[in-house]
């Protein structure tokens, strides 16, 4: 087991997060995206999906959409992908109610089809202020789609596995998609060897926050192409949380 600094406390109840743009809680995001119809996925979709898991995640998980027990449940990754992420996640070892699990689209895409750069897009005000509420220390994305939201010229072949620096203080570690490690056990085996290594990408996010700026009042604005290379983080002092 390893012990991690988490971020400094704060109260996501009442906002208190930089840029906490128009939601000042998880739950009130869930409960926009529940009523959510910015895209033609609401027409098709049983429940919406969120995300869920701890409020002071040391990792975040963003897979790519809703499949077909998500979109019965209301919940992400509870499908044979879900089961094989908490393989995975036990190999850390980590719980997923210790992670934050949600997608780049909250909606399933019928016929488990790729979600469209439109509807991506129109999810993202979702996605970006879970990021700003929660704020990781790292952000594993599952996935090519997830990938290509934080970094959109970036290959997952090329990157899975290694330490990638985004915004704020965020480290990104790209991994495969749990899915394809169900149809390939050469990808299996490459999650297997990546989950192993995230350890090492929680403690590169350690490094960059050390290494960054005080974050001031917080108030660096949101852009719609992130992918870029800074590392911030608020000067706090940390808290020691298990991981
Ligand atoms: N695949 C995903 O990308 N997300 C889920 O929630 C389930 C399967």
């Amino acid at each position: 087991m390893l012990l991690v600094p988490a971020r400094p406390e704060r109260n996501v109840a009442n906002g208190d997060a930089p840029n906490a743009s128009e939601w000042a809680s998880l739950d009130a995001i869930a409960s926009d995206v529940r009523s959510c119809t910015r895209c033609s996925l609401s027409e098709t979709r049983t429940l919406a999906v969120p995300g869920e898991g701890s409020e002071f995640p040391s990792i975040m998980f963003i897979g790519e959409g809703p499949g077909f027990n998500e979109d019965q449940q209301g919940r992400p990754f509870v499908g044979r992908a879900g089961a094989l992420l908490e393989e995975l996640l036990a190999l850390v070892p980590l719980k997923r109610e210790d992670a934050y699990i949600t997608n780049v689209v909250k909606c399933r895409p019928p016929e488990n089809r790729d979600p469209s750069p439109d509807e991506v897009k129109a999810c993202w005000p979702f996605l970006e202020a879970q990021i700003r509420l929660l704020q990781p220390r790292v952000i594993a994305t599952l996935g090519r789609h997830s990938l290509m939201r934080l970094f959109p010229d970036a290959r997952i072949s090329d990157r899975h596995g290694t330490i990638m620096k985004w915004r704020d203080g965020i480290v990104v570690f790209p991994l495969y998609h749990p899915a394809a490690g169900l149809r390939s056990d050469r990808l299996k085996q490459a999650l297997q060897e990546d989950f192993a290594k995230l350890p090492q990408a929680v403690i590169a996010a350690l490094d960059a926050s050390r290494e960054a700026p005080p974050d001031g009042d917080g108030s660096r604005p949101a852009d719609d192409a992130p992918g870029t290379d800074e590392a911030k983080d608020g000067g706090d002092e940390p808290q020691m949380s298990l991981f």
